[in-house]
């Protein structure tokens, strides 16, 4: 009985360190926020709003329920990126046996957007309805008037329904053949994702699609609700997921991973000069042993956070049998020969970002 006890302790039990202020990032150690608890955001993206930097993430809690939704989304606030303060949950799931969010679903990646005309800030996340593992792949969105939230959950669809790729040829449109014609009429499927807001205010939807050996990027409405009814596949039949894209001197990159669960595996890198593609595979980003490079030092991207015209890797060590001790790595994008290369450090600082090639 005193096992059971001292076992339901650690499960419950949020790892909390003393508290001090921190200007040094370290990748792959525990995170404390203003109160000494470990970060609680997986799978995370970071919002800038008037100065303040927002992380949304995946709220795990112990052991392997933690791969499911029992809480919510987490979000944080920090000025400065190294000291970061708990603002709450900003999605709640529900008991509500009858709704996509209800706790034992699994809400994954979750991203926010602010929509400068509608005023509202958009959250969208992978979704996965309670008990049918991951065959959903839908996509969820939620609304809030205020950055921190409450956001209100709006509803989860497979996106572009009745709608084909710009870049799929007549063939290629015979059910029989693809995944994306098979999914033509009830929609695309939608696992790993993110959100991206270009120069000109419109917004994307990236999503690993087609049981995932084929992403998508989607335009989103005026009001980023909704998809807008133009997509483009992005590297046809290539098997990424754990998009992270960014714009750097008008030339979009993307980071993925490839597809094998939680476990890690190598890093790729694109290139396209059009939001719509065509992509260029650039290789593996990372630089570092055989043994890093071949496990992206034992996480995968998430975002890819822009910080004064440099940009910040942030990426994820899972821990799936404690999923609440999943682990950070932030790592400054470096540049070779105009390609993103991520090298480990044990720590650093945003200042390290200046001196940077
Ligand atoms: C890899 C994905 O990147 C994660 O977000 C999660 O969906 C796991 N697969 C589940 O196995």
């Amino acid at each position: 009985m005193k096992a059971f006890w001292v076992s339901l302790a650690l499960i419950v039990a949020p790892i909390t360190v003393a508290v001090a202020a921190e200007t040094a990032i370290r990748p792959g150690a525990i995170w404390p926020d203003d109160k000494g608890v470990h970060i609680n955001a997986h799978g995370g993206g970071v919002l800038l709003h008037d100065g303040v930097y927002y992380w949304f993430g995946e709220h795990k809690i112990g052991g392997d329920a933690g791969n499911r939704a029992h809480i919510g989304v987490h979000v944080y606030s920090s000025r400065h990126l190294t000291n970061w303060k708990d603002e709450g949950i900003a999605l709640s799931v529900v008991d509500d046996p009858m709704s996509d969010i209800v706790k034992g679903s699994v809400i994954e990646r979750p991203k926010v957007i602010y929509n400068k005309k509608t005023r509202k800030f958009v959250m969208w996340f992978h979704l996965e309805l309670k008990g049918l593992g991951y065959k959903s792949a839908r996509a969820g969105v939620a609304v809030a008037d205020k950055v921190t939230g409450p956001y209100v959950y709006q509803g989860s669809f497979r996106p572009n329904a009745g709608v084909w790729p710009v870049n799929l040829s007549e063939a290629d449109k015979d059910p029989a053949k693809t995944v994306v014609a098979r999914d033509f009429e009830t929609g695309q499927m939608a696992r790993d994702m993110t959100l991206f807001v270009d120069d000109d205010g419109k917004a994307y939807h990236l999503y690993a699609s087609e049981e995932n050996h084929t992403m998508h990027i989607s335009q989103l409405s005026e009001d980023y609700l909704r998809p807008a009814g133009k997509y483009a596949r992005m590297m046809p039949m290539g098997d990424d997921e754990a998009p992270a894209i960014f714009k750097r001197n008008g030339r979009y990159y993307l980071l993925t991973s490839g597809l094998t669960g939680w476990a890690p595996n190598p890093a790729k890198s694109y290139v396209a000069d059009h939001i719509f593609g065509p992509w260029k595979a650039l290789g593996n980003p990372v630089r570092g042993t055989p043994e890093q490079a071949a496990v992206t030092f034992g996480g995968q991207s998430t975002f890819v956070l822009p910080y004064r015209g440099r940009f910040i890797f942030m990426g994820d060590i899972w821990r799936p049998k404690d999923a609440i001790d999943g682990r950070y790595f932030w790592l400054p994008i470096e540049w070779e020969n105009e390609k993103p290369v991520i090298r480990w450090r044990d720590q650093w600082t945003l200042k390290d970002l200046e001196g940077l090639k």
